[in-house]
């Protein structure tokens, strides 16, 4: 396996047991995509394929694509045509009626204008763009725990930060940059409960930040984010991130 552009390596046999919550918790956008027999849908940062695959059974003709090969191995094991993609250079013209990303956009950080003009390119005019992504203030708490770990030991966690969580505001600002009518977009905390502590999600989601501590003492910067953490995310031996979601629908103006 190789480390990919966003720092992360993923294991989708690991990512079942530890992540499969964010395709679960991501199946109430299905109702926001609100698909129907016969179109054509490309779902960017499909993973392991989970929601592609439920939106192939509405009866749409899905088309997965990922930058890790690891997923698109796992998704076209579920049948599915997933496609190995970078997210910043979509090769797609005119083809799809909707595009749909849950918990993708915001691994997509280095050029995110790049990303909503693949976006455009790949919808037919009049198609739709719906997605949910972290927003301003997502995971806060963990990345201001990881920040202070890697900044005691004279580590550069802004170097090291592969997130992109941007604010409504701005997202709206890019999404009509790219040519998009916004029709619905908000922000809102979701509270999310962790199927283990916040060391294990830390194992999950924010490899790219221990990568840059040296081996021997990840474990202890692990032990010292999740203890500074527990006070306010892991009360009664639970564990709950501080996630803020972003969540829109977009249409293509026919004039692109
Ligand atoms: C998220 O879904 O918001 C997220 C997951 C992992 C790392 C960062 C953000």
């Amino acid at each position: 396996m190789s480390t990919h552009a966003a720092g992360q390596v993923w294991d989708p046999r690991a990512y079942a047991s530890n992540g499969r919550f964010v395709s679960e918790l991501g199946a109430p956008l299905l109702d926001w995509l609100a698909p129907r027999a016969g179109e054509r849908v490309l779902d960017l940062g499909c993973g392991d394929g989970d929601l592609a695959g439920r939106i192939a059974a509405a009866g749409c003709a899905v088309v997965g694509a990922d930058a890790s090969p690891e997923f698109v191995a796992a998704a076209r094991a579920r049948g599915l045509d997933a496609r190995l993609v970078d997210g910043h250079a979509l090769p797609f013209h005119g083809e799809f009626d909707a595009v749909f990303s849950n918990a993708a956009l915001h691994w997509m950080k280095r050029d995110p204008d790049a990303v909503l003009a693949g976006v455009a390119r790949a919808l037919r005019p009049g198609g739709r763009f719906v997605a949910e992504m972290g927003a301003a203030g997502n995971v806060a708490s963990i990345r201001a725990a990881v920040y202070d770990a890697l900044t005691r030991r004279g580590l550069d966690a802004v170097g090291a930060d592969r997130w992109y969580f941007p604010t409504a505001a701005e997202y709206r600002s890019r999404l009509e940059g790219a040519g998009f009518a916004v029709a619905r977009i908000e922000s809102f905390p979701r509270p999310t409960p962790l199927p283990g502590d916040v060391s294990g999600w830390l194992r999950t989601f924010a490899q790219a930040f221990l990568e840059v501590v040296p081996e021997s003492d990840r474990q202890a910067v692990l032990d010292e984010v999740q203890e500074a953490l527990r006070p306010r995310l892991g009360s009664a031996g639970l564990w709950t991130a501080d996630y803020v979601r972003l969540r829109f629908i977009a249409i293509k103006k026919d004039s692109m």
